[in-house]
């Protein structure tokens, strides 16, 4: 079986966004790869999270993805950090990672351009990390984002620069996994293109019914179509388009007449969109209450999600190993 890989860092609380373009899938593929999914406490370091907040984080979304659905029965659920051959293979693919390709990263220099306070050299080789999470584990696929994807080119070059240098085919190329149709993008609520983190535009899996009712109501809208059947602004293509993901064709069909024959109200729009967003999140939301109380629950499927993913890791690092020439005495 070939094998699927995504690590996602432990900063806040997973939104629609997350759930539809991302996690509904990886919940959908889990019986067609070995899949391994887990969270990079390590990559989170770079910020310096205080360490009052960090493990907190790490649990909650751990319970937001078992929540969704992942099923640690079938995937490797892990942290980063309790793997620890992620960390020596870091230290020897960093021998082969140039100080100019890592400076020429487009992530590195944005970070650097925002923070220059703070340019620590885990920052720089955050590829080279990454890279290790990713071949440590000899994935085939791995489902990024475009913000990643020189990340991900960058790992290919680490294992194909290692295979070559040593004479070995220890690394095989990671690609990038397209989830197609499968994958929605997820407009926020503010007018402002995608949904992400930024407060106000996102609605979370964990939102209870007021809080979602109280967003999507505050959603940004315009004064309403004046001519039939003309082409919706963005702000209101939005709309419709989370609608499209949560409600049925039917609804969809209703607003889209009241759209073209100028008889819509916004009010009632939102009314509907804000309900079915509920029935979608509302029973995940009650599966991370239930979830983040079970403590031994989650001690469980760290403990399995880590004894797999070591499994698989060791055997990589070994071979690594052998090619730099480690010897047993
Ligand atoms: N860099 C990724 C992000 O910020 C997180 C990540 C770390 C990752 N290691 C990974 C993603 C390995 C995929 C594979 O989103």
């Amino acid at each position: 079986m070939e094998i699927v890989l995504s690590g996602i860092r432990p900063t806040g609380q997973l939104h629609l966004g997350n759930y539809y373009g991302a996690l509904r899938n990886f919940v959908r593929i889990q019986d067609k790869y070995e899949c391994y999914y887990f969270i990079a406490d390590l990559h989170s370091l770079t910020t310096h999270p205080h360490p009052d907040d960090f493990h907190a984080n790490v649990k909650n979304i751990l319970a937001e993805y078992l929540a969704a659905g992942l099923d640690p029965e079938k995937s490797a659920l892990y942290i980063q950090s309790d793997v620890p051959e992620v960390s020596e293979l870091y230290v020897l693919l960093n021998m082969l990672a140039y100080k100019g390709e890592l400076e020429r990263t487009a992530a590195f220099k944005d970070k650097v351009r925002h923070n220059p306070e703070n340019v620590n050299a885990g920052l720089l080789t955050y590829p080279v990390l990454m890279a290790s999470d990713i071949l440590i584990q000899r994935a085939n696929w791995v489902p990024v984002g475009k913000d990643q994807d020189q990340h991900l080119e960058m790992s290919r070059v680490f294992a194909k620069r290692f295979n070559n240098f040593y004479g070995v085919e220890v690394f095989p190329e990671p690609h990038a996994m397209d989830f197609g149709g499968g994958s929605l993008k997820v407009p926020g609520l503010d007018g402002n293109g995608k949904m992400g983190k930024s407060e106000g535009n996102g609605i979370y899996l964990a939102d209870d019914e007021k809080t979602i009712t109280k967003k999507v109501m505050r959603a940004v809208t315009d004064s309403g179509p004046t001519v039939p059947n003309s082409p919706k602004p963005v702000v209101i293509e939005n709309l419709f388009t989370l609608l499209k993901l949560v409600s049925t064709p039917d609804t969809v069909e209703f607003f889209d007449e009241k759209w073209n024959d100028c008889s819509i109200r916004y009010g009632d729009l939102k009314k509907q969109l804000a309900a079915d967003i509920c029935k979608v999140t509302l029973p995940i939301r009650e599966r991370i209450i239930e979830i983040s109380q079970d403590n031994d629950y989650l001690a469980k499927v760290v403990k399995s999600g880590c004894e797999r993913a070591r499994a698989n890791a060791s055997k990589t690092l070994e071979a690594a190993r052998k090619a730099v020439g480690f010897r047993k005495f």
